[in-house]
């Protein structure tokens, strides 16, 4: 529409009045406003524009992959992907304080972004996918600390640059997804639920390891996938799956089994401050759970989470 393009037109223009020819770095995470900051800049600035993909190890299955067919191969923008699994992996070894793996990933993160964006060179400026809601919120009046969200996907804070550009600062959330789908980005970015910085590694109950990470990619990727041809990702507000660390026993043909219970969870809300939980139809959660015990190994039996927000919260930790 009308607003929105004249929106995108004057913040090109004041970003290449800013910029002029200099080069700007960005965090992209896949995530909606990192990924609309980061193209509407390149709009502004294309090439010397450089993204920095993190690549924790803690992302769903074929997030990656999207993020690098969608912003390296469809808009031709500088992406450097960067595997720290490893790394991260490695931090994470032996905890299982939630708090404390949220650190270190923040920790880590910003490590490696400013690892990274050294090899550019001297950069001035930084791009930051922040919105209007996220200006409020670390104002004045803000409530206790419930969780430390380290949003990954926007994040360096502590990361020093001359110069930070902001260009959703006036944006509510719908009208970065306007934005977004005006500039051409993928509705399955731009619509998007909202994904946790620390990712799968606060959706794994205890330590981290790749054999656990392996697991929940599978079982969540089920779940998504049932609840997208359901067609109830519209009415949801997040949909996910959990690995707790506890195993309980079952029956697999003759033999006895001594396996993890997975956890679905899916809410609906407003704004991620409350939630309720999502009356998803019997016949969809006997699909996913069929699906799972039948296809992923290690896993034998299958809950859903009917908890509202408060006083549980939408993720597990
Ligand atoms: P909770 O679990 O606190 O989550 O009810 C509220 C919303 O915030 C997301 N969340 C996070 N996002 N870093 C993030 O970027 C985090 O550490 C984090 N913890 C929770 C959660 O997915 C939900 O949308």
């Amino acid at each position: 529409d009308w607003k929105t393009s004249s929106f995108i037109e004057e913040k090109v223009n004041e970003i290449k009045s800013i910029v002029g020819n200099q080069k700007v770095v960005c965090a992209l995470s896949g995530g909606v406003d990192s990924s609309v900051a980061a193209v509407l800049v390149h709009k502004a600035i294309g090439k010397n524009l450089y993204c920095i993909f993190v690549d924790h190890g803690l992302l769903r299955k074929g997030e990656a992959e999207e993020v690098m067919s969608v912003f390296r191969d469809k808009f031709d923008m500088n992406v450097i992907k960067v595997d720290a699994k490893d790394r991260f992996l490695s931090a994470l070894r032996g905890v299982i304080d939630p708090e404390e793996k949220r650190k270190i990933i923040g920790r880590e993160f910003i490590r490696v972004f400013e690892e990274e964006a050294e090899k550019l060179g001297d950069i001035k400026f930084l791009v930051q996918g922040t919105i209007y809601p996220d200006v409020v919120e670390s104002g004045v009046g803000k409530a206790a600390t419930i969780k430390s969200h380290h949003n990954v996907g926007g994040l360096p804070e502590k990361i020093k640059f001359e110069k930070i550009i902001e260009p959703l600062r006036e944006l509510f959330k719908d009208e970065v997804r306007r934005v977004g789908i005006e500039l051409g980005i993928p509705e399955k970015i731009v619509k998007r639920q909202p994904f946790p910085g620390p990712g799968l590694a606060i959706r794994i109950i205890g330590e981290v390891t790749e054999e656990k990470l392996e697991i929940l990619r599978e079982v969540d990727w089920i779940f998504r996938r049932e609840i997208e041809q359901s067609g109830l990702d519209n009415e949801i507000w997040q949909y996910f799956a959990i690995l707790t660390n506890m195993r309980s026993v079952g029956v697999m043909g003759d033999e006895r089994t001594y396996d993890y219970t997975v956890a679905l969870r899916a809410v609906t809300s407003i704004d991620g401050m409350t939630a309720d939980w999502a009356k998803i139809p019997y016949e969809v959660l006997e699909r996913v759970s069929n699906e799972i015990v039948n296809s992923v190994k290690k896993v034998n039996r299958v809950v859903y989470d009917i908890t509202s927000k408060p006083p549980a919260t939408i993720e597990w930790e």
